[in-house]
């Protein structure tokens, strides 16, 4: 090669490598399960903010609450080699595909960067790194153990939030005696289980531990298990004889129409409330699961990238947009959620979202914070479905409590 050709293939290389990364740096495929309507409008805030930024989207949405079908779809894809660029994703999954794939990107360039390190707390970045290096962005932290009242039906039912059990138990009565279905429901395992992780809690936060975090198998199969199982047959009188198969967006939208008295869900359950034009306090009333207070169950959604031989640009403007403060705020007031990051005003927050973040620091600092066993935090997936699996037996009838807290230790070390 002459001296004139070899710098003209140089030139062209050059040229390549920079059309190759321009056309990285343009677009984001994106898989997630966010397809109810509150959810669809905090993509949009995420969706709005990359293209700011000259980053396009890329949609890929999976629908079914909890994500369970999005990591099977997530799975097709990357085995048929054709993974997305960026994948929601909770937390023992994500320590998963970390540790048994490989083909998670390496997000330490921007994380340093932009100082991740000092404002994630440790309780998220447990899910967050793998072998001290970041492979997930977290966007938000979200609970599970929340109530959500219509403020109509509550007063009709004698105005008080209920703060126990047994003063849960009333208020549900009165709003079966004023005609209305009390509970608003969606019979699948995931919205079982979201139930059931608030129903564990409340008879103990250190039973929770012991049960889901610790998979204790005198938890699992003693007399707080069965008496678990007892409140959740009781809750079960309280739904609907429509409620199997219904989608957790369907249950909220009984207790916004007031057809239904409230709703035992996850604060992505606000964003559904928020997109009616619904304002907490006066058209809604939310509260910390009775006998809950000062505790979380917590689950964080975050994004993987997927390894495509290096981090593109597009990858890594994602992740900063992702952990911006000033996007964590816009993204999570509409989300329901609170920010990952422990910097962010709660300024812009309603009311629910303001006692979110008090309720998240309070926890924290406290050690009250416990990863949600129904939404991957607690144990890993296979722990998780087989709990999945006793609980919704039980819940549909197939066996008494007794036999479910027996069932409960079988499923758990089996799956382990
Ligand atoms: C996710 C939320 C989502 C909810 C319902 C949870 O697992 O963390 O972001 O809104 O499922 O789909």
């Amino acid at each position: 090669m002459t001296k004139k050709s070899g710098l003209r293939a140089t030139a062209s290389a050059v040229v390549f490598a920079l059309t190759a990364s321009t056309a990285m740096a343009d677009d984001v495929e994106v898989l997630h399960w966010w397809t109810s309507g509150g959810e669809a409008a905090a993509v949009g805030v995420l969706k709005d903010d990359l293209e700011t930024k000259g980053v396009g989207w890329k949609d890929m949405p999976v629908a079914g609450g909890g994500g369970g079908d999005a990591m099977t779809v997530l799975r097709a894809r990357v085995v048929a080699g054709d993974a997305p660029t960026a994948a929601q994703m909770l937390g023992f999954d994500i320590k998963d595909w970390a540790s048994t794939t490989g083909k998670l990107g390496n997000l330490n360039a921007v994380a340093e960067k932009e100082g991740w390190d000092a404002v994630v707390p440790p309780a998220l970045q447990e899910f967050s790194k793998h072998d001290g290096n970041w492979i997930a962005a977290p966007v938000n932290v979200h609970s599970t153990n929340w109530v959500w009242i219509s403020k109509s039906a509550l007063d009709a039912a004698g105005g008080k939030a209920p703060e126990t059990w047994d003063e849960l138990i009333t208020v549900l009565d009165a709003m079966r005696a004023n005609g209305i279905t009390p509970l608003a429901h969606g019979g699948q395992a995931w919205q079982d289980a979201t139930i059931f992780d608030a129903v564990v809690l409340g008879i103990g936060a250190d039973f929770y531990k012991a049960a889901f975090i610790d998979m204790d198998e005198d938890a699992l199969g003693g007399a707080q298990m069965v008496e678990a199982f007892d409140r959740m047959a009781t809750l079960r009188t309280y739904v609907d004889d429509n409620f199997s198969g219904r989608d957790w967006n369907l249950a909220s939208a009984m207790v916004i129409e007031g057809t239904a008295g409230m709703q035992m869900m996850g604060d992505w359950a606000k964003g559904e409330f928020l997109k009616a034009g619904q304002v907490p306090g006066e058209d809604f009333v939310c509260i910390r699961f009775p006998g809950t207070q000062g505790k979380v169950t917590f689950n964080s959604d975050q994004f993987v990238m997927f390894d495509q031989g290096g981090a593109s640009e597009a990858q890594m403007a994602m992740a900063a947009s992702v952990m911006n403060p000033t996007f964590q705020s816009a993204f999570n007031v509409v989300k329901g959620s609170v920010p990952a990051r422990t910097d962010v005003s709660d300024a812009a927050f309603d009311d629910c979202g303001k006692k979110g973040m008090a309720d998240f620091a309070e926890a924290n600092a406290a050690g009250g914070l416990y990863g949600s066993m129904a939404h991957g935090h607690a144990n890993p997936a296979a722990v998780k479905n087989a709990i999945y699996d006793v609980v919704t037996a039980h819940f549909n009838g197939e066996y008494d409590s007794a036999t479910a807290a027996e069932e409960l230790v079988n499923a758990v070390l089996a799956a382990q």
